[in-house]
């Protein structure tokens, strides 16, 4: 606890030096001052107690799984049969005896319901889908990580309001893999997905097919798709969204983890293996994975990213998951006895909200709870990065509990290799610079804020790029994700320690690099070199996205069009 207030006082300096460098030290005062100086909105501390993710004791609801009978999260097939998806109001009980007021996609299938389905697709099937918009303000679908042309990518510019509809139609060509949808209305995406818009889109291919007839897989028994999000109820059990400025440009932060809509859950398992398809689809927390027996971490394998299986498994003891990325996980049980507990768990790290860069030795700092120096009325308790939350980011805490019930005698072996990946041909080209930057509370993409009718550059079709992306030193890490293409992640430059520790290669990349990707994490000062291949067979000029997936950095405008002619 000790420890935690220091680094919560850090953050504190660290966000007010941070905003006086960007110009953003009357805005952020103000700020400050209109949110009451931080009175917290979410539950009473009490009832908070109860929920609160660093207390092991409080993991006793049963994971909710994606299953055959529809309902929540039921295992949809996508079969190329023509579909309705609705956006809709609807209400969930997410804490006991309390109703919250959710958003869902609501689709119907052979007489049964489903909300946020799990779309399970093969390759090379034709999609016919209609989005049907039943609430108050615009909202459009994109297909996260589908490579689909612009018309079927969810372009806000084709958001469409209540009552409307849009139709979808597209093959899918991806590599088998975990992709999943969300909203993409510009300046609501945020909102729309914390109130629970997201859903996963899970490719199948032949290298899925096989990994599942050697290791034994069933979908919703032992591969087990997690959406995790970080939510702040409120004492009625409402959702509280940001509210305040600050909140605005860090991004938004929860005090809660809901997994599959489950508040703090809890899943029975078998010594066996399993697969965990974790999905970040909070707006703007990033999570340290670990597997925790006690305080022991154990390892596990990295087998896939964002787009799809890797060549080999990775075997690491954490990754790091930001917004919208994807990490596909393989789980060994075998070890444990019944009885045995395992949390899948996100360890402390440094959010670097950008605190490093300015305030030098940490051990200088004063203790917590004083007043800011030379800033009058500004207690330490009064302003963070994330004024709302009680759960910073790079706090440590559990994810979901895994308890052994039953011991198997299952004998399959890892397999050795997954998939191919062929790096994409580098030589010689000139990198796109991309810079990320701040200034006047708002964050930039080479010195620019969204338009909506104009694209930042234009890229050459059936060519392939090197991009540079460079973040600020005083910055924070930004989860940049590019629509259209997959792309590779060819180098890392200048990582903070504690993503250089985990690095794989010559290269300075991660386990979690070696796949196909569309979204990586950039730390402040960090350069992430990546390349993309153009190719495609789509009718005509492509404008494309690329943005920051903090999804409240995306809504304020840290996003830019690209054309590909
Ligand atoms: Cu997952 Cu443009 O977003
Ligand atoms: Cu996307
Ligand atoms: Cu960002």
């Amino acid at each position: 606890m000790r420890i935690v207030s220091r680094r919560r006082f850090t953050r504190y300096a660290g966000a007010f030096s941070f905003l006086a460098a960007t110009g953003g030290m009357s805005a952020a005062l103000s700020a400050c001052r209109s949110s009451g100086g931080g009175g917290m909105k979410g539950l009473s501390a009490g009832a908070y107690d109860a929920l609160d993710p660093r207390k092991p004791a409080n993991f006793t609801t049963p994971l909710r799984l994606p299953g055959p009978d529809g309902g929540t999260l039921g295992i949809f097939e996508m079969t190329g049969n023509p579909i309705e998806i609705a956006v809709r109001r609807s209400q969930g009980e997410l804490l006991r005896g309390k109703k919250t007021d959710l958003l869902g996609y609501e689709t119907q299938a052979g007489g049964k319901n489903f909300v946020n389905p799990v779309f399970r697709v093969k390759r090379g099937t034709e999609v016919a889908a209609r989005l049907t918009n039943s609430i108050d303000e615009p909202t459009i679908i994109h297909w996260h990580g589908l490579h689909v042309d612009w018309r079927n990518d969810g372009h806000p510019s084709y958001a469409v309001g209540r009552g409307a509809a849009y139709d979808y139609r597209f093959t899918v060509q991806n590599r088998g893999g975990a992709y999943w949808f969300h909203p993409h209305p510009h300046g609501l995406s945020g909102k729309q997905t914390y109130l629970g818009l997201a859903g996963f889109m899970i490719v199948e291919d032949d290298d899925e097919l096989r990994l599942r007839e050697s290791l034994d897989l069933t979908l919703g028994v032992t591969d087990i798709p997690l959406v995790i999000q970080d939510k702040l109820f409120s004492d009625s059990g409402g959702l509280v969204y940001a509210s305040t400025d600050m909140e605005r440009f860090m991004g938004f932060m929860g005090d809660t983890v809901v997994v599959n809509r489950t508040v703090n859950p809890s899943l029975d398992v078998d010594s066996r293996v399993y697969r965990l398809r974790v999905l970040n689809a909070s707006t703007a927390r990033s999570y340290r994975l670990q597997l925790m027996k006690g305080n022991a971490p154990l390892p596990f394998q990295v087998i896939g990213t964002d787009g799809g299986l890797l060549a080999q498994p990775a075997r690491v003891s954490e990754v790091f998951v930001s917004p919208a990325e994807r990490v596909d996980l393989i789980v060994d049980l075998r070890g444990l006895a019944v009885g045995d507990v395992v949390f899948l768990s996100s360890g402390a790290f440094d959010p670097m909200h950008n605190e490093a860069a300015l305030m030098g030795d940490r051990a200088t700092a004063t203790p917590s709870g004083g007043s800011m120096p030379g800033m009058p009325g500004m207690g330490g308790g009064g302003m963070t990065a994330t004024p709302e939350s009680r759960l910073i980011e790079g706090d440590d805490f559990y994810l979901l509990k895994l308890t052994v019930r039953r011991q198997t005698a299952y004998d399959r072996p890892l397999p050795e290799t997954l998939s191919r990946i062929t790096p994409l041909p580098t030589e010689g080209l000139t990198p796109r610079p991309i810079a990320l930057s701040a200034a006047n509370m708002r964050w930039l993409i080479n010195g620019e804020q969204f338009d909506m009718e104009r694209e930042l550059f234009r890229t050459r079709a059936n060519t392939v790029e090197v991009w540079d992306i460079a973040n600020a030193e005083m910055s924070m890490a930004h989860p940049m994700h590019l629509h259209g293409f997959p792309f590779q992640v060819v180098e890392r430059r200048n990582s903070p320690r504690q993503v250089s520790g985990l690095v794989v290669d010559g290269k300075n990349r991660l386990s979690t690099d070696l796949g196909w990707k569309d979204t990586v994490l950039v730390w402040p000062g960090e350069t992430v070199r990546i390349a993309i291949d153009f190719t495609n067979t789509f009718a005509g000029e492509q404008l494309f996205l690329f943005h920051c997936h903090n999804l409240e950095h995306e809504d304020g405008g840290m996003m830019a069009n690209y054309r590909v002619v």
